[in-house]
């Protein structure tokens, strides 16, 4: 067993990627329940990419209050909503099917931050060998402004040598003001980054011990 990572944040290991997501699902679905046992509406913010896909195809079927729950992507390309890189459209595809289908996806803007009452439930990232998390790349020339835990924005827009297209992210001090954090990565590669994060974006969210990492090989 290796020792644990020099970061704040603990981690959760699994054997495989099946058994991280559905934990990933069943503890989304649990900070749910509890916040809509308290409140009437409860926010999700949703990580794009690959990794969350099948947590997301669990998490759906989860017997949830679901009209009563929104969902923001945490970060999301500028493509058309229906174009195939559109984090919105996975989300649509893969996240707000069956039960889940009764929730609302709101697009990630400014007027969908300002009108999505805070403070939101969960926030569920994940993150790039690059070390980046949301759309906080390395090479972003606006990176510490979105890194930084008091700065003046929730929203920030993104170009980065490692998209193709231009991108919008929830900064650190939106992301951080969740409820519940969540990391979910798979591999090796990833593994590497999140012991030794030092200089890359990732570290800045590694350092909140509020974050909860899962990962599998
Ligand atoms: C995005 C994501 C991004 C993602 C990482 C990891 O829009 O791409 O929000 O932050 O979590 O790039 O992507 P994979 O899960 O595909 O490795």
């Amino acid at each position: 067993m290796r020792s644990q990572p020099t970061t704040a944040a603990p981690w959760r290991r699994f054997e495989t990627r099946a058994d991280a997501s559905e934990a990933v699902a069943e503890r989304i679905a649990e900070v749910l329940r509890s916040t809509l046992a308290g409140q009437d509406h409860a926010t999700l913010i949703a990580s794009g990419g690959s990794t969350p896909a099948a947590c997301y195809a669990l998490l759906a079927q989860q017997a949830l209050p679901w009209h009563r729950v929104t969902v923001l992507p945490s970060d999301e390309r500028c493509v058309p909503a229906d174009h195939a890189d559109s984090n919105a459209r996975m989300l649509r595809e893969v996240l707000l099917q069956g039960p889940a289908s009764a929730a609302t996806l709101l697009p990630l803007d400014k007027d969908a931050v300002a009108k999505t009452p805070r403070p939101w439930s969960l926030a569920l990232l994940g993150m790039g060998t690059d070390g980046h998390f949301a759309s906080l790349f390395p090479d972003a020339e606006n990176l510490a402004q979105g890194l930084r835990r008091d700065g003046d924005d929730l929203v920030l827009p993104i170009r980065t040598q490692a998209s193709p297209h231009a991108r919008v992210t929830l900064t650190w001090r939106a992301l951080h003001a969740c409820g519940t954090r969540l990391l979910l990565a798979f591999g090796a590669d990833k593994a590497a980054v999140l012991e030794d994060p030092q200089g890359k974006p990732v570290a800045t969210l590694l350092a909140d011990p509020g974050l909860t990492v899962f990962w599998a090989p």
